[in-house]
This record gives C-alpha cells, sequence and structure tokens, in this order.
C-alpha cells in the first residue's frame, strides 16, 4: 500500500509531487529488490476509488506518471521475465495510461516470472460488487455458491492470498 508521499515531501518543504517522484523511484527499487528475492506476486496498491476525489491536477500528474513509468519499465519486464497485470476498475483510467496499461498486460502475458499487479483504482467493495455482477451473469450462478467460486469472480483470481501487507507512511491501516 503505497501511502505518505505528500507527507514525506511537507516534511521536506516539497511540494506533493516531489513525493510522488520519490514514490516512483521507490517502487522501481522494491520491484527489483522482489524479482531477486524470488517473490511470486507483489501487488501495487498504486490508486484508490477514493483517490479519484484529489485535485484535479494531482490526479492527472500521477496518471501521467502511471504511463510514464509503464512506457519506460516495459521493456525491463519483458528482460526479466515480469508478468505485468492489474486489479481495479482500469477501465475509469484516462485514455493514455489505459493504453499503457493494455500493452504491459498483453506484452508480458506469456513471462513466467513474478507477477507486478498494480491495483489502480482499485476498492475492496467495488471489487466485490463486480464480482456479484459477474455471478449473476456466470452460467452456473443456481445453486450453492461456494468461496472457491466466489473467488475466482473476484479481481484477485488466481492470485494467491498476500502473506504481507506493508503500508509505507507509518499508518496501520486497510
Ligand atoms: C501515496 O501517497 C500515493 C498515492 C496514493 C497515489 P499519498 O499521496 O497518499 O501521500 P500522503 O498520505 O498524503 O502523505
Ligand atoms: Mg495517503
Amino acid at each position: 500500500i503505497m501511502d505518505g508521499n505528500g507527507r514525506w515531501a511537507g516534511a521536506r518543504h516539497l511540494p506533493r509531487i516531489a513525493g510522488h517522484r520519490a514514490g516512483i523511484a521507490a517502487v522501481r527499487e522494491v520491484v527489483e529488490g522482489a524479482a531477486r528475492l524470488g517473490i511470486e506476486v507483489l501487488t501495487l496498491y498504486a490508486f484508490s476509488d477514493e483517490n479519484w476525489g484529489r485535485p484535479r491536477e494531482e490526479v492527472s500528474f500521477l496518471m501521467n506518471m502511471l504511463g510514464g513509468y509503464l512506457r519506460s519499465e516495459i521493456a525491463t519486464m519483458k528482460a526479466n521475465g515480469i508478468r505485468f497485470r492489474t486489479i481495479g476498475r482500469t477501465e475509469r483510467l484516462p485514455k493514455t495510461a489505459h493504453r499503457w496499461v493494455e500493452k504491459a498486460v498483453s506484452e508480458t502475458t506469456g513471462n513466467r516470472g513474478m507477477v507486478l499487479n498494480l491495483a489502480l483504482s482499485y476498492g475492496g467493495r467495488g471489487e466485490i460488487l463486480e464480482a456479484v455482477k459477474r455471478l449473476r451473469e456466470a452460467p452456473d450462478s443456481r445453486g450453492d455458491l461456494t468461496e472457491e467460486q466466489f473467488s475466482e469472480h473476484l479481481d484477485t483470481a488466481g492470485l494467491p492470498d498476500p502473506d504481507l501487507i506493508v503500508r509505507t507512511s507509518g499508518e496501520k491501516r486497510i
């Protein structure tokens, strides 16, 4: 859970976006370190459903930064066998950022190394709601529903449950 960028910057008398830039540098280091350690799945909660409520300039800065990050990292992901995927309502992203997301997913889909999963426009309630909608359309939606069947309709289908959750910034909440 990526948090505390703004406070990191504020403590240094810098604008919030300087914190976001430093955050991206930290992301690069963490992704590289996790892959080297043999971590199977790394999920970065980069942008929540609630984050759309931030000032427009900040949202567009973050979206541009996301596009720029993917544009510069796709080659590295391919070279390192990283498989990129997302959870969340990515269709809500601005067109350019969305296109980079799709490109990163499709160009790394055959890779077998670490899964780099980005939570974008993600929220737990939204995820459950989408799962329920998908279930309503599933042909096998009648009869008893098991946890396993429900899990298959969550954004995280195919991903293991997390072993460790780190929230930067020092806040202890999810
Ligand atoms: C995390 O840092 C970055 C995003 C959520 C995009 P914040 O922007 O939440 O920084 P603080 O929590 O206000 O310090
Ligand atoms: Mg925050």
